[in-house]
C-alpha cells in the first residue's frame, strides 16, 4: 500500500476510536469520533445483520466521514472440562442477589458471523475491521471488490505474519496493556501477553502493511510514542469509554478514572475467554474456581442476563469492566474535546525537546 493509512482514510488525525462490542460504540460515538477527524469503529459482534444496517445507515445519517464496522472472527469452539454444575451454582447465587430466575445452563450457540457479514458487506463501510483470528479468503476478496480496507488484530508477530499473508490491508498490533478480549488466536494466550512498547516495532519490522498500535494508549504521549515505534495510527478504546456519547453506564465510566493500574487483571470469568478489566466481585468469585467457567461462547451467554441486570441498574460488582492498564489516565469529555485534546497533545508530544 503506498498511500499513507491515514491519507487513504481521509483522517484529520491518526487515530482510531476502537470498535468496542456491548453497547459502548454507540452511532453517537462513532460518528462523533469519525466527524472530529478519527476513524469511528462501530463494535458489531453482537449484533444482528438488521442491527447493523441500520446502524450504519444512522451514522451515515451524521457524518459522510469514513467509519469502521467491526466482527470477531470464527473461534474453534473448546469442550467444556470443568464442573459445571458449580458454575451454575454460583451464577444462581447471584440471580438470588439480582432477583433473577434461576439461570440456565447454556444450549449450543448460533454462529452469527455469516449474517452478520453479508450485513457488513451491503452496508459497506470504508473499513471492516476484526479480531480473534482469520477470515475466509472469499470475504477478504468481496471486500476488495468492494473497496472495503481489511484490518485484523495481532497479539504476536507470527499472528501480524499470518494475516498479512491472507491479505489484510492492515493489522492491529494489541498490546497486553489492551482493555478488553484478547485476539489471540495462533499461540497460548499466556505466551501471547506481549506489551505494546515491545510488539508494535517486531510487527513493523515483520510485516511490510500499515501497523495500528493498540494497548494502554490513554493521551497525546501514548500516540506520540506509538507513531515513533513505527505504528501508521493508534487505536483507543478505554480512553473513549468515558466519553459523553459511550454506551456504557455512568456508574462504568465513574470507575474507571477512579481506579488504580494493580486492579486490572485478564480473566475468563465473563466470556469464557480472557479479556482485560478491573477487578470486581463476579470476576474473584468465577477466578476462584477458574477451571469450572464454560468455554467461549457459553460462559458469555451464561453471564449475559446478570451483565446485563448490572448494566440497567449500575451494579459494577456484575458487571464485566472492561479497560486497559491506562484507564486511570481517562477523563470524561465528550468525545470532540477528546480527540482535539489527544491532536494537541500528540504535537507537543513530538515536539517536545528534554
Ligand atoms: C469495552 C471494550 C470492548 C472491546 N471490544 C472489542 C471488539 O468488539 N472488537 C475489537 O476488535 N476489539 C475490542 N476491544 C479491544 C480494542 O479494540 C483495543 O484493542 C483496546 O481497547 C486497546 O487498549 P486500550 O483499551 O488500552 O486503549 C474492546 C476493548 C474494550 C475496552
Amino acid at each position: 500500500m503506498a498511500t499513507p493509512l491515514i491519507e487513504l482514510l481521509k483522517l484529520d488525525h491518526p487515530i482510531i476510536q476502537a470498535p468496542m462490542a456491548g453497547g459502548a460504540t454507540t452511532v453517537e460515538l462513532v460518528s462523533e469520533a469519525s466527524k472530529a477527524g478519527a476513524l469511528g469503529s462501530l463494535g458489531a459482534a453482537y449484533l444482528s445483520g438488521e442491527q447493523i444496517e441500520a446502524a450504519a445507515s444512522a451514522i451515515r445519517a451524521r457524518t459522510d466521514r469514513p467509519f469502521a464496522i467491526n466482527l470477531f472472527a470464527p473461534v474453534p469452539q473448546e469442550a467444556a472440562t470443568g464442573d459445571g454444575a458449580r458454575m451454575l451454582a454460583l451464577m444462581a447465587r447471584y440471580h438470588a442477589q439480582l432477583g433473577l430466575p434461576a439461570p440456565q445452563a447454556p444450549g449450543p450457540q448460533a454462529d452469527p458471523l455469516p449474517e452478520q457479514l453479508e450485513a457488513t458487506l451491503r452496508a459497506r463501510p470504508a473499513v471492516l475491521s476484526f479480531a480473534f483470528g482469520r477470515l475466509p479468503a472469499a470475504t477478504l476478496a468481496r471486500c476488495r471488490e468492494l473497496g472495503i480496507l481489511t484490518i485484523g488484530t495481532a497479539t504476536t508477530v507470527r499472528e501480524a505474519q499470518v494475516l498479512e499473508q491472507d491479505g489484510v490491508d492492515a493489522v492491529v498490533a494489541q498490546g497486553a496493556e489492551a482493555g478488553g478480549h484478547r485476539s489471540t488466536f495462533l499461540d497460548a494466550f499466556e505466551t501471547s501477553m506481549i506489551g505494546t512498547l515491545a510488539l508494535v516495532p517486531q510487527v513493523a519490522d515483520a510485516v511490510s502493511i500499515p501497523v495500528i498500535a493498540s494497548g494502554g494508549i490513554m493521551d497525546g504521549r501514548g500516540i506520540a510514542a506509538a507513531l515513533a515505534l513505527g505504528a501508521d495510527l493508534a487505536q483507543m478504546g478505554t480512553a473513549f469509554l468515558t466519553t459523553d456519547e459511550c454506551g456504557i453506564s455512568d456508574a462504568y465510566k465513574a470507575v474507571l478514572p477512579a481506579s488504580r493500574s494493580e486492579q486490572s487483571r485478564v480473566t475468563r470469568a465473563f466470556s469464557g475467554r480472557p479479556a482485560r478489566g478491573i477487578a470486581n466481585a463476579f470476576m474473584r468469585d468465577a477466578d476462584a474456581i477458574a477451571a469450572d467457567i464454560l468455554p467461549y461462547p457459553l460462559q458469555n451467554a451464561l453471564t449475559r442476563p446478570m451483565r446485563t441486570a448490572g448494566g440497567k441498574s449500575g451494579n459494577i460488582n456484575v458487571l464485566s469492566l472492561w479497560a486497559g492498564q491506562g484507564a486511570p489516565l481517562a477523563r470524561r469529555e465528550t468525545t470532540a474535546n477528546l480527540i482535539q485534546r489527544l491532536a494537541r497533545e500528540t504535537e507537543a508530544a513530538r515536539t517536545r525537546r528534554n
